[in-house]
């Protein structure tokens, strides 16, 4: 019998590498879900132009050109409606979502988060845990709940924070470790 796939949501604002990590794991007939659709809320976002290379269905909804939070997110729901989804996938995506919006889609939103939660929640926090004067960051996949970065979590890994290092430096790390666990934490929803 064929595989029955988890379809996915993927909203992202930017850069896409986490987009493309579980674009690459859906390339193997066995994971268990596939892309039905790749949201932004940026026009330029690069990663929208990756998903449409391959193929990918995409839309693309400015925040910018709605006067309230509310009226953007009726736009999603909207645009949700053409596509049959399961699971919405925060790849990036900076913009936060309503309560409103997250319960309708009770247990259906995952995000993956650059920090170990619920340690640093929010922005910056890989220049926070430096300053801290940590020993190790990381990065969390976890369910969406109203509160910001607080829902149940899914997956973490660790990295160490090594002497010498920047933001950007520990932000490399960290990202190859996300690469790694948001595929890891789809297959865990899917139950396999
Ligand atoms: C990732 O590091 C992700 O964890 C972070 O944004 C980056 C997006 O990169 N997300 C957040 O900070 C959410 N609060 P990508 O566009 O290359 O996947």
């Amino acid at each position: 019998m064929a595989l029955k796939k988890l379809k996915l949501a993927i909203f992202i604002s930017g850069r896409g590498s986490n987009m493309l990590s579980i674009l690459e794991a859906c390339k193997d007939d066995a994971y268990p879900a596939e892309i039905v659709l790749v949201l932004t809320n940026r026009p330029d976002a690069k990663g929208i132009d990756i998903a449409k290379e391959h193929g990918i269905p995409t839309e693309i909804i400015d925040h910018k050109a709605f006067s309230s939070r509310e009226d953007f997110e009726d736009e999603i729901s909207e645009r949700l409606e053409n596509y049959d989804i399961d699971l919405i996938i925060l790849a990036g995506f900076m913009r936060i979502l309503t309560a409103s919006f997250v319960e309708q889609w009770p247990d259906q939103i995952i995000n993956i988060h650059p920090s170990l939660l619920p340690d640093y929640k929010g922005l910056d926090t890989h220049a926070r845990a430096i300053a801290d004067g940590k020993t190790e960051a990381g990065c969390t996949v976890h369910f969406v709940i109203p509160d910001l970065d607080s829902g149940p979590n899914i997956l973490q890994r660790r990295v160490p924070i090594l002497d010498g290092d920047t933001p950007e430096t520990l932000a490399e790390r960290v990202l190859e470790q996300e690469h790694k666990i948001y595929p890891e934490a789809i297959k865990i929803i899917a139950g396999v």
